[in-house]
């Protein structure tokens, strides 16, 4: 198992390139099962969730090649196999999104259920829910959902569950909707940049889906889906996470590959906060003076603040000058950051799905443990700013979500070497 071991007091300064969406990415690599033509996808990014679902469309008789531009080639050569077991949907939760192509196209997937993750309860009732009302006949069994339609049929599917849309919920129904009969309408849909990505990817496929990006998606069902070649979006949690680090080392970095219009409500916080944020051309200049504003952020789903940044966001709010308030409303448990921000010197107190930040002059670099992707990539950020060394165990969570990170924050100035335990 690997670690990051990091000398803090660095101050990064430099450009850094963001890469293609992991999230996007996901989603429309699962939307490949609904053609047996080639879909080429590029600015993939070379993560392990990208490896994994790979490997898990290989088992399910797919062609999976990456060529050396970043571009995934993927078709469909073989329909016989519709299971993603229990080890394909353990390593990775996202996994989940076979399920909806597999239906749609193959009539019939197995696909494990999901069990909890260090976020929290992850239920996938409101997928099924959907599934079911398109006429797929759904049962469990062996801890794996058996799912069949000769004929999915359109209807009218209302997706909103206690904690608001679902995001890859959203995507199953739509990619399945696509080769039902009739038209199909979700309300209460995600309307992540992630599910327009795949809306968009699958209108190039020869879907007819309008209104993604807003709680009503229309679909009028067609009879068959063809390959297309598709650049997914950037990664606007990769790049969040960069312009907290240049906030937090009191460095200067400009993001290239930047959609600004996707971090609107992360630029808000940051600008509240004391961080100056200079929109160029596809791009952003982030840069902070030493002194941060205490704020208060509560995650709620796009347009508002992602939960994928809140651990971030504490890591810079512990060094605020004043008390802040953190709610999250997506994922009430995700804190298992807490603990490990804390023997770094952090001041947290938790109360249910609230968190008061004590701002400190300074962390300390110490030991910690990656807990989830984005915990660890707060710890690194905390890391990069406390006195002395801090080792982060277990990065192979980072290494889920953030292509090469160590090698983005040291091309800008962070010294961060990765070891082996
Ligand atoms: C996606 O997960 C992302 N994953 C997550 O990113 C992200 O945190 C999350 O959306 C929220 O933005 C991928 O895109 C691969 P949800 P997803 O269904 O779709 C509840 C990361 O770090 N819910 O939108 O699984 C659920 O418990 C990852 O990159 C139900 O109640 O999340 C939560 O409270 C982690 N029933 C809320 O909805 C359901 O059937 C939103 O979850 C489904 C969800």
């Amino acid at each position: 198992m690997d670690t990051f071991v990091i000398q803090g007091g660095t101050r990064l300064r430099g450009e850094i390139t963001i890469g293609g969406s992991k999230n996007a990415a996901l989603p429309i690599m699962a939307a490949c099962l609904l053609t047996r033509q080639e879909c080429i996808i590029r600015d993939v990014p070379d993560l392990a969730d990208v490896r994994h679902l790979s490997s898990l469309l290989e088992k399910l008789g797919c062609c999976v090649r990456r060529d050396n531009s970043k571009a995934l080639r993927i078709k469909v050569e073989d329909e016989s196999c519709s299971l993603a077991d229990y080890e394909s949907v353990r390593r990775m939760r996202a996994s989940i999104c076979v399920l909806g192509p597999l239906l749609a196209r193959r009539k019939h997937a197995e696909v494990s259920m999901p069990g909890g993750c260090a976020i929290g309860d992850r239920p996938i009732n409101l997928h099924l829910r959907g599934l079911e009302a398109l006429g797929a006949r759904l049962n469990l069994q062996s801890g794996n959902i058996i799912a069949n339609a000769d004929k999915l049929q359109g209807t009218d599917v209302f997706m909103g569950g206690p904690f608001g849309s679902t995001v890859l919920g959203t995507a199953n129904v739509m990619a399945a909707a696509t080769l039902s009969d009739g038209r199909t309408i979700i309300e209460a849909a995600a309307c992540e940049p992630e599910v327009v990505d795949l809306g968009n990817f699958l209108n190039r496929m020869g879907a007819k889906i309008t209104g993604h990006g807003t709680p009503r998606i229309t679909i009028e069902g067609v009879e068959e889906l063809k390959g297309a070649d598709y650049t997914i979006i950037p990664d606007r949690i990769e790049a969040g996470t960069f312009m907290v680090a240049a906030a937090i080392t009191n460095g200067e970095l400009t993001l290239h590959n930047f959609q600004a219009d996707h971090l609107l409500a992360v630029i808000d916080r940051l600008n509240l906060i004391g961080v100056d944020i200079e929109r160029l051309d596809n791009a952003v200049r982030v840069s902070s003076a030493r002194r941060l504003n205490p704020a208060d952020v509560t995650t709620q789903p796009y347009p508002g603040f992602p939960t994928d940044l809140q651990a971030q966001l504490m890591a810079l709010l512990s060094l605020a000058d004043g008390n802040s308030i953190i709610t999250e409303k997506i994922f009430p448990d995700r804190f298992l950051h807490i603990a490990e921000l804390s023997r770094m010197g952090a001041h947290l107190r938790k109360e249910g799905p609230t968190v008061v930040v004590e701002g400190v002059r300074e962390l300390i670099g110490a030991p910690v443990m990656a807990s989830d992707l984005r915990a660890s990539a707060a710890l690194v950020l905390a890391g990069m700013v406390a006195r002395g060394q801090t080792v982060v165990h277990r990065v192979y969570h980072i290494d889920r979500g953030y292509d090469k990170i160590e090698q983005k924050l040291n091309s800008v100035g962070a010294r961060i070497e990765r070891a082996s335990e």
